[in-house]
């Protein structure tokens, strides 16, 4: 097996506000996140693919195809929104980094499933210091590989 990562890159703004909350108990919890003017964020996405090596081509995959999957289904969506406001896929759901990363996956996994590869991983940046990384559903480490 072998990883393949394409990164890519989107600006967007959220605030973290739980309804079902008062003010004080969001500012409490959320502090500056909860700010109801919104806040934005340079997000990095990390996509990795796990899997063989094409004997015809040298590739896992082909990463110009990649670069437009993520395009097409998660940049597109998302640079240059109000995660809250305007993604479909996001609506409903605190907009944590966390559910953002779960919600990418299931944008991206069933396109990312072929007989020699598939998704792996995704790590999602919302700034240079703090990520978070998903393995897909379920708990208990990593998926068995392709
Ligand atoms: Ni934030």
């Amino acid at each position: 097996m072998i990883l393949v990562t394409r990164k890519a890159h989107f600006n967007a703004a959220h605030k973290l506000w739980n309804p079902q909350w008062d003010q004080a108990r969001n500012e409490e919890v959320f502090g500056k996140c909860a700010n109801k003017h919104w806040h934005g964020h340079n997000f990095e996405l990390w996509v990795t693919v796990a899997g063989e090596v094409d004997p015809d081509t040298g590739f896992v995959v082909d990463l110009k195809w990649l670069k437009k999957i993520i395009e097409d289904r998660v940049i597109e969506p998302l640079d240059h929104s109000n995660i809250n406001l305007d993604v479909p896929f996001m609506q409903g759901r605190m907009a944590s980094t966390e559910n953002l990363a779960m919600a990418i996956w299931d944008q991206l996994w069933e396109t990312l499933q072929h007989p020699r590869y598939r998704l792996y991983s995704l790590q999602l940046f919302e700034t240079p210091n703090n990520s978070v990384t998903y393995y897909g559903p379920g708990f208990g480490g990593l998926p068995p590989a392709p």
